[in-house]
């Protein structure tokens, strides 16, 4: 696979990603690696990945706890102490090995600690393959409230090895689906069926055009100033049932895939009752979605307080809650509105 060329870094493939990274490494004359892991990277990725950096710099391993719940700015001070007590510079290099999690928060306490060091990306899950390790937006969650704290900060260099897909368990795998899914319904249908036909011999592909599709809409919008918000299809519905799962004692956490699936269910409708959207093309949509997401049942009596949450979503705009909706595949318009009415139908929609 070729190399994408993203605004002031590349994304590589394989073996001549590894190559790039020492290359990279060498001549910037870094006084030090950090690795950061979680738990589950270092245990699954960190042995393969340290077989293939060749490079005569001291590397220290930072590890963190797994999981969404642990993407907030207590885990960056700890990385922070960590980087510091080990000796950290301005001329010291964090590699972030891992999901979004690791990717976001690794990206940010890169860009904040001493003003700013570099960073590289090796994402290890499909979702960070084909989004979150890619765009520059580095950050943290805010309580229950996601990516609310974060900087715009493009990596030295994103490396794509999809051999660190095989340490993934089945759901959280399929997580990564949802995004794959959005490029398909915004820019590239025929990544659906891709996604219902992916094996070994098709994946890579299906992550580079992804990447290749959201890499072109971020050169021309790198700030989300307006085209990017079409990243954002399916998520503003689905970030607020994200946060209601996590804030929810009594209910298990969805993998943001899961919740992203549902949130492009619901703006399906959306762009049915606001667009005009063909009602087969939703019920199309919605089928197709669902082969791959089991489907949960969304309890009425919460609607209210997963409405509650939209207020805090990026996209809000003098207190309105701003959607991209669908015309039809591969066409979209954004911030678009609707009512309160409509949002509950799209949940019941989902329901039904
Ligand atoms: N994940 C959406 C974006 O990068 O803009």
């Amino acid at each position: 696979m070729t190399a994408i060329q993203a605004a002031t870094y590349n994304v590589e493939f394989g073996f001549d990603a590894y190559q790039s990274m020492n290359d990279f490494i060498e001549k910037n004359d870094y006084s030090k690696l950090f690795i950061l892991v979680d738990e589950n990277t270092f245990e699954h990725c960190y042995p393969r990945f340290i077989t293939k950096l060749e490079v005569d710099i001291p590397v220290e391993v930072i590890e963190i706890d797994p999981g969404e719940e642990f993407k907030n700015i207590d885990t960056c001070i700890g990385v922070w102490n960590a980087i510091t007590e080990l000796g950290g510079d301005r001329k010291s290099l964090l590699l972030t090995l891992g999901g979004g999690v690791i990717t976001d928060l690794g990206g940010f306490v890169a860009s904040c600690f001493k003003r700013g060091i570099d960073f590289i990306n090796i994402p290890t899950t499909l979702l960070a393959m084909v989004d979150a390790s890619v765009g520059g937006k580095t950050g943290v969650d805010l309580g229950v409230l996601k990516n609310q704290i974060g900087v715009f900060a493009n990596p030295q260099l994103v490396i794509i090895d999809r051999k660190y897909l095989k340490t993934l368990n089945e759901r959280d795998f399929t997580s990564g689906l949802a995004e794959v899914i959005k490029y398909a319904l915004t820019y590239d249908k025929s990544l659906l069926e891709a996604v219902h036909q992916l094996d070994d011999s098709n994946i890579e592909e299906v992550i580079y055009k992804s990447i290749n599709i959201k890499n072109e809409v971020v050169l021309e919008d790198p700030k989300e100033g307006h085209l990017r918000k079409v990243l954002n299809y399916g998520h503003t519905i689905g970030h607020a049932i994200e946060s209601f799962y996590l804030e929810s004692e009594d209910k298990e956490s969805l993998t943001h895939g899961e919740a992203i699936a549902i949130g492009m269910i619901c703006e399906a409708y959306l762009s049915h009752q606001v667009l005009g959207m063909p009602l087969d093309t939703v019920e199309l949509i919605k089928t197709d979605i669902l082969t791959i997401f089991k489907k949960i049942t969304l309890v009425e009596k919460d609607f209210d307080a997963i409405l509650s949450l939209l207020k805090h979503d990026k996209k809000n705009k003098k207190g309105q809650t701003n959607f991209v909706l669908l015309n039809n595949l591969e066409s979209f318009k954004i911030d678009c509105q609707a009512t309160t009415k409509n949002i509950k139908e799209s949940l019941h929609f989902y329901n039904s």
